[in-house]
């Protein structure tokens, strides 16, 4: 039995970087008043239609869609906003701003190439009910500093795509332009159903057709383009580095005003998005329910892991070699011990229940690419001793085997300091 084309484990060794990355993207987020809210994977196929759009590309060519067993049409999930959307209107979250960051596999039965997947991860945030720029300005603060603290180099492109006001005219001038150029067969129908999609086109002819296209940003509302400038002045004021690019348009339906984008050119060819985001003031409109400005992005979390630098995150091993059977059951309070108290540190705590010699152990200490190694023999129990091993510079030193806790809290403290 094979896993599904464009589908993969997530196994150790890899998922212990997934872990450390869903570890930190918790800590960053919650320090920001973003709180976990989990929603179910498979939804409505009517809630994706409404939302990001039945003439977008994700719904209409990439959304896995089929019928229960009661006949109902349900989706396996594109995206994660709609669902936070679904969940802000039936919950009750009147008069106050509903900040949430979730992590989950997303569904698309797109083309599998290097970084586009049919079932992918992403990480995302929305904060819903606040108008005001200083809110997008803090997402993307949030994400310059969560991709940094990755040591992931992202570049910020940034647009704003106007609204149901400053679109339509805008719409028939680009339309009424590509109307007179030669498109790719994508682009034809595009230009009929969603225009804007026109204006980030991979193919090269298309790219070149755009270059001489009306411009977005004349056109936006005074309310438009308020916001977005006052946006830009935040920016600079944080000292956040961004690109205005006015071609950047999303595929999802839903956007108004803010749009952007943190790209990486090392993820090479099409898929150079780490991840994307934007206002969607109307998107509770278009769920039944009353106006609710928000803004919100969601990031790859594949991409992202494979613009992580390898070493970045990971813990440290403390390998446990014991050279005698007998050792076993003595040593077994202070391993399981340092197990307990490793579980908020920076380091792991990995041993077997059997005894080996000590070039063995190295061969297994080594593979596991382990920083630190206990090593315990019948000579050094008798002397109440035990040796921790630098396994990067080699140094050897003693540990005086005391009490439990003494003794854990003495191998806890020389890994902290050798770290
Ligand atoms: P999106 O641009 O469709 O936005 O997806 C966000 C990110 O998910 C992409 O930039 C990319 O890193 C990753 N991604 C998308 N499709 C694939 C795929 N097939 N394989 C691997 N990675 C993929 C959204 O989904 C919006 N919900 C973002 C948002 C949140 N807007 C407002 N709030």
């Amino acid at each position: 039995m094979k896993v599904l084309r464009g589908m993969k484990d997530i196994i150790p060794p890899e998922s212990k970087r997934w872990e450390d990355l869903i570890k930190k993207a918790g800590s960053v987020f919650s320090s920001f008043g973003y709180e976990l809210s989990i929603t179910p994977i498979l939804e409505e196929e009517e809630l994706f239609n409404r939302s990001v759009g039945s003439d977008s590309d994700v719904v209409s060519k990439e959304m896995y869609v089929f019928s229960d067993r009661s006949g109902e049409k349900i989706a396996l999930r594109p995206e994660n906003t709609a669902s936070i959307m679904r969940v802000f209107l039936s919950g009750d979250f009147r008069g106050k701003v509903f900040k949430t960051w979730y992590w989950g596999p997303m569904f698309r039965h797109e083309r599998p190439q290097k970084g586009r997947y049919r079932q992918f991860f992403q990480f995302g945030l929305e904060a819903i009910g606040d108008n005001s720029p200083y809110i997008d300005a803090e997402l993307i603060y949030l994400l310059d500093v969560f991709y940094k603290k990755l040591g992931v180099e992202a570049k910020l492109e940034i647009n704003s795509i106007g609204c149901k006001d400053c679109r339509p005219k805008y719409k028939k001038d680009l339309i009424s332009f590509l109307s007179n150029e030669k498109l790719c067969p994508d682009c034809d129908k595009r230009m009929i159903n969603n225009p804007l999609r026109v204006l980030d086109c991979k193919e090269e002819g298309c790219q070149k057709v755009v270059l001489k296209a009306p411009v977005l940003s004349n056109y936006l509302c005074e309310d438009c383009r308020d916001h977005f400038l006052k946006l830009l002045n935040i920016l600079d004021n944080l000292k956040v580095n961004y690109k205005k690019s006015e071609r950047l348009v999303r595929g999802l339906d839903y956007y108004v005003k803010t749009v952007f984008e943190f790209t990486s050119s090392e993820l090479g060819g099409r898929q150079n998005a780490l991840g994307g985001g934007g206002r969607y003031d109307e998107l509770s409109l278009q769920l039944g329910g009353n106006r609710v400005p928000a803004v919100g992005y969601a990031g790859g979390i594949e991409r992202t892991l494979m613009m992580m630098k390898e070493n970045v995150g990971i813990e440290n091993i403390l390998y446990l070699a014991l050279l005698n059977d007998e050792l076993i059951d003595k040593f077994l309070p202070y391993a399981l011990s340092l197990k307990a108290f490793a579980y908020d540190k920076n380091f792991t705590v990995i041993n077997e229940f059997k005894s080996f010699n000590i070039k063995k152990h190295l061969e297994k200490a080594n593979k596991l690419n382990a920083s630190f190694m206990i090593i315990l023999g019948e000579e050094e129990f008798k002397n109440s001793k035990l040796i921790f091993k630098n396994l990067k510079t080699k140094k050897e030193e003693f540990v005086e085997i005391n009490d439990l806790e003494t003794t854990v809290s003495e191998i806890s403290r020389r890994i902290i300091e050798n770290s």
